[in-house]
């Protein structure tokens, strides 16, 4: 109730992963201006929204089937739906749920899915903006007969490259994934090897692997307008000064404005001017095809030209999670903006923001890697949210805590296999959220948990400013 009115009532489909949609469900339910139920299609019993739902179901491989029939069976107290993973995405379940239910759904249609083939990707750019595709060349197994005429050409090309490549192969998690020289192999011969791996699945791209600075652009769109969130930095590496492997990213950091402490204003204009030219260029076919956050882009920074590394039709995870907090506006306004097409301008606080994310022993090899930094006897044991939650509530919106790949099992927490728990900080300095994200994760107790010490970090955030220094007077 406010102001003695009855507010309306709205229902929400979140179809869920990790704490990228608890963030979601969140700010729904921090909503003023509406009464919202959310009905969660998630991965697993997650505590947090099992705890918030109206209703909640776990389908472990988020299949558009599954989800189109929980939706089917709530469509009448469903308003809209809003997906964050990229599968059910690319599996079409915006096309499914809208055809069957009628309910509109908040995320791209199957053919704007554009991380469901890199390639296609890559060739997309080079028709709209070939400046940002790094040199790249495509494999694809119909054109060769044997494994020695792939492996010449392959190697013509690394001489073109210098070595300096990425392997990325067509579709998403098919083979070994991507690779980098000087990360996953030193030598021609690991290259090929995981080229190889990737290969034999389908069609793979060599590309030049670009020295820079990562940043994350993610922007709301409705069909007609794209609305420009911050930038955001993600850390993707395993362990502190980005040593380890790729992981689904330790966490990242929003500054108070919407640019990034390594970054000039011109830089990001010519993000916002980029992405702006690829979504006027591509959306030509229908106006609505495009909604939810279709250009999550990660760019690298190289002091002449930005360059993209790939894009994702999805919010990213973390890195959304540094700019829900902060929205001003009501979530569930954003939303119906979304789908009426007139969503022009969004309104953020003034603050930063940081994520760090708490992960399980396993997670990234940790265990291998540092054995005696693992609690042993702590692995597989519940982990307490309770004195987390508490002081989050005590710092009144300056901290957030988020469960991810965590199940409810007899009224206790466990860790699952991928990354467990977001804590989000907010601040007035990146410094100062960053402080408040560490205290959450340090009330965070169980379960053998570890986390990266340096995400957003002075001597990191100096680091990156330095290294675009150099680039820009390299050119
Ligand atoms: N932060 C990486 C991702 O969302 O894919």
């Amino acid at each position: 109730m406010a102001n003695g009115l009855v507010m309306e009532k709205v229902g929400v489909l979140v179809v869920s992963y990790g704490a990228r949609e608890a963030a979601m469900i969140d700010a729904f339910t921090r909503s003023s201006n509406y009464n919202v139920k959310v009905y969660v299609a998630d991965k697993q019993r997650n505590p947090f929204n099992l705890e918030k739902a109206e209703k909640h179901i776990v389908i472990p491989d988020l299949n558009v089937e599954a989800i189109c029939k929980f939706a089917e069976n709530n469509k009448n107290q469903i308003d809209f739906g809003i997906v964050g993973p990229e599968k059910p995405i690319i599996n079409g379940v915006r096309d499914l749920v809208e055809k069957r239910t009628g309910i509109p759904m908040i995320c791209p249609l199957k053919r704007y899915a554009i991380e469901a083939s890199k390639v296609q990707q890559r060739l997309l750019f080079q028709k709209i903006v070939p400046e940002v595709n790094p040199r790249f060349k495509i494999f694809n197994p119909e054109n060769y007969k044997t494994q020695r005429d792939v492996r010449k050409d392959v190697y013509d090309w690394l001489d073109e490259l210098k070595n300096m490549a990425v392997v990325k192969p067509d579709k998403p998690a098919a083979g070994k994934g991507v690779g980098v020289w000087g990360d996953h192999f030193t030598t021609r011969e690991q290259l090929f090897e995981h080229f190889m791996a990737n290969f034999q699945h389908g069609a793979v791209i060599i590309e030049e692997k670009i020295e820079g600075e990562e940043s994350s652009f993610q922007a709301f769109c409705d069909g007609k307008h794209l609305v420009p969130l911050p930038d955001t930095r993600d850390y993707k590496r395993a362990f502190d000064n980005d040593k380890g492997p790729n992981t689904g990213g330790m966490g990242s950091y929003k500054d108070v404005e919407e640019t990034l402490p390594f970054m000039t204003k011109a830089e990001r204009a010519k993000e916002v001017e980029i992405v702006n030219k690829i979504f006027k260029e591509w959306n030509i076919e229908d106006k609505t095809g495009l909604r939810g956050i279709p250009f999550y882009v990660a760019f690298i920074h190289t002091g002449r030209e930005p360059k993209i590394l790939e894009n994702n039709s999805r919010p990213g995870d973390p890195e959304i999670i540094n700019i829900l907090p902060v929205l001003k506006d009501d979530f569930v306004d954003v939303c119906f903006k979304i789908l009426e097409g007139n969503l022009t301008r969004i309104e953020l606080e003034k603050a930063a923001t940081v994520v760090t994310y708490k992960v399980p022993p396993n997670y990234g090899g940790y265990m291998d890697h540092f054995p005696e930094l693992v609690n042993k006897s702590e692995i597989g044991k519940p982990v307490d949210l309770a004195k987390a939650y508490k002081l989050a509530k005590k710092f009144e919106g300056k901290m957030h805590v988020y469960p991810a790949s965590m199940e409810l099992r007899n009224n206790e927490i466990y860790a699952l296999k991928s990354r467990a728990v977001a804590v989000v900080g907010v601040g007035e300095t990146i410094e100062a959220a960053r402080q408040n994200s560490l205290e959450g994760i340090k009330a965070i107790e169980g379960g053998a948990l570890w986390h990266r010490k340096d995400i957003a970090s002075k001597q990191h955030i100096e680091k990156s400013i330095k290294h675009m220094k150099e680039l820009r007077h390299r050119w």
